[in-house]
């Protein structure tokens, strides 16, 4: 219960902290704000000042004129006023912006994998783009509208009780109350038909990103016709409910004036019967009508706030959402140095199903490798090899069964030191769009150029960076550097020759190149190896025959385990790729 509570505020609270920061600007602001208003009183009581000296122009010539001069003054006071406070507004807001994208993109990298699949495709866009603006405009409406709002009340309502007349001011009251009444009433319905509003909005953008993603596929089927009809009916149920707002936000707007118009009759009225009796003059009247409309004008921002309130309030939800999702523990507590973990891996009993499923992704795997060693695993697609990988990097927890890697329970070892000992070569061939040389070392400075070219000539890229005019300094994709997928493979391949990881990974790694290629960046693989553990995912025989030990896993269980020999002795499974890819290397051979 009480976890509840603490997590629902999470988003106010990092918020909070954020504002903090910036406290001393808030304070200039709230005292920006205090003096505008106050001026802003002037040029009303100084109007009707210079309507009761026109009753003889030519005794009060000077003095109308002096008064005029004072609120030109005033006029301008007002402006240099205004500049540094809305520029102070504005730069706040952004402050705000700049450092929630921070924090939210921080929160996004050091989220549990496991909660990632929490975040649909382009969530994170619309939290960095417009759940965080919709916070700043929010911000910024309060800061600026809201702040004025507020001390033209307070200072308004003073001036017009002490400056003009007591019973004036409570005549005016009641409109003013009733509307502030409907404003409230009438918001219900407005946050109701945005939250609606806000869906379809969702549903909307959520179905174009999923379009782009799938246009191949699309096209591939003829399927645009059904898609735009799809997108016509989303874009229109958007349309509709975005009337209703547009509906609700004008009659809030309907009833603002119509309180400014309740509030000048009854002033004119009632004020010209005080005029009457004597109570007040006619240049008061007219300083009570300009008081009216200093209070009654910030009224009229009401709606927008509220508006603005309630979309900043969604997305404030949905950012609390994401902030509570679980992060890992990645880095170490106490200052100890890093040790270089050994290579042993020794696999007890290990099963794992991924949350959204019940499928088993692994099913009591017992495995040993002793650093110095190869292990080829071999699988079908979805027989679960990612996932056993995805274990040893502790991507995933481990619960049900034992890792154990250079004897330590992998559960003991921080996160930090088991990736920074573990070198991945994942199957995904994924490329920053930055230098080769940013992608090979993985954005790591403590590599130098000769290093990294040293690594390339292992993974037999060089060649093809030679060519290139930056070489390792050539940004991909930009100016038509396109790399093809046994270019990119290659790249990819280089982190393992220049990080010196106990533990080397190649997660089907080498189906984009042609044999030849495969066979000579084999030789230096085992030569990189020889001394540390190394595993080898491939569905091709000649990637792993070599391997001290090979299985293959089929539906997440060991189905099959040896070397190569024994394997191919054993007429299961293995041999049946085998001999598979044997006869079709003959065809090849022949063709
Ligand atoms: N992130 C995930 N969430 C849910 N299920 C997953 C996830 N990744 C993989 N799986 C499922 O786990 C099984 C094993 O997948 P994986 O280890 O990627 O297979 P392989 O690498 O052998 O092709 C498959 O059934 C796959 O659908
Ligand atoms: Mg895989």
């Amino acid at each position: 219960m009480n976890e509840q509570i603490t997590q629902d505020k999470k988003m106010g609270k990092i918020l909070f902290n954020i504002i903090k920061k910036y406290k001393i600007y808030l304070l200039i602001i709230v005292v920006f704000v205090i003096l505008n208003t106050y001026f802003s009183t002037y040029p009303s009581s100084i109007i009707g000042k210079i309507t009761d000296l026109l009753y003889d122009i030519n005794q009060n010539k000077t003095e109308i004129m002096n008064n005029v001069f004072y609120l030109v003054g005033i006029a301008v006071l007002l402006l240099l006023l205004r500049l540094p406070w809305r520029s102070l507004c504005a730069f706040l807001s952004r402050y705000l912006e700049k450092d929630l994208k921070n924090k939210i993109f921080e929160q996004f990298l050091k989220i549990k994998l496991q909660n990632l699949q929490e975040i649909k495709n382009g969530e994170l866009m619309a939290y960095i783009t417009k759940d965080v603006t919709e916070i700043r405009v929010f911000f910024y409406r309060i800061i600026s509208y809201g702040t004025r709002i507020i001390m033209t009340t307070i200072i308004g309502m003073y001036v017009m009780i002490t400056g003009v007349s007591l019973k004036l001011t409570l005549a005016i009251i009641p409109p003013v109350l009733i509307t502030v009444y409907l404003i409230i009433k009438i918001r219900k319905y407005v946050e109701k038909s945005f939250k609606k509003a806000q869906k379809y909005f969702t549903d909307l953008s959520e179905f174009v990103q999923e379009s782009t993603d799938a246009i191949r596929t699309t096209k591939a089927y003829c399927g645009e016709r059904n898609r735009l009809k799809e997108f016509i009916k989303k874009n229109k149920l958007l349309k509709q409910s975005n009337n209703v707002v547009d509906v609700h936000s004008t009659l809030l707007s309907i009833c603002i004036n119509i309180c400014v118009g309740l509030c000048f009759g009854i002033t004119l009225i009632y004020g010209s019967n005080l005029v009457h009796t004597g109570e007040i003059t006619v240049g008061d009247l007219v300083t009570f009508n300009g008081y009216i409309s200093l209070i009654i004008w910030p009224l009229s921002w009401l709606p927008g706030i509220i508006a603005r309130y309630k979309r900043a309030q969604i997305s404030c939800e949905r950012l609390n959402k994401f902030f509570c999702l679980e992060r890992e523990k990645i880095y170490i507590d106490n200052k100890k140095t890093m040790d270089s973990l050994k290579g042993d891996i020794k696999i007890n009993d290990l099963s794992f199903n991924y949350a959204s499923t019940i499928e088993v992704a692994l099913e009591h795997i017992n495995l040993e490798i002793k650093q110095g060693q190869t292990l080829g695993i071999m699988g079908t697609i979805g027989s679960g090899k990612t996932t056993l990988m995805n274990l040893l990097l502790k991507l995933y927890p481990v619960s049900n069964g034992k890792i154990f890697i250079g004897g330590r329970d992998i559960n003991d070892i921080p996160v930090i030191e088991l990736r920074k000992n573990i070198c991945y070569i994942t199957q995904d061939n994924f490329l920053f769009s930055t230098t080769l040389r940013d992608n090979i070392s993985l954005f790591r400075e403590d590599y130098d150029d000769d290093e990294i070219i040293e690594s390339t000539k292992s993974a037999l890229i060089n060649d093809d960076i030679q060519e290139m005019k930056n070489g390792i300094h050539t940004i991909i994709g930009e100016r038509g550097v396109d790399l093809s997928g046994g270019q990119k493979q290659r790249v990819v391949i280089s982190r393992a020759f220049l990080q010196k990881s106990n533990i080397v990974i190649f997660d089907d790694t080498f189906s984009a190149l042609d044999n030849r290629t495969e066979e000579k960046l084999l030789k230096n693989v085992r030569e990189l190896t020889k001394d540390k553990t190394c595993i080898i995912i491939s569905n091709r025989i000649s990637d792993i025959k070599d391997a001290d030990n090979i299985i293959l896993l089929d539906s997440g269980k060991i189905v099959e385990q040896g070397t190569h020999d024994e394997l191919v002795r054993k007429n299961g499974l293995y041999t049946k790729f085998y001999n598979q890819q044997s006869s079709k290397e003959k065809m090849e051979i022949f063709a």
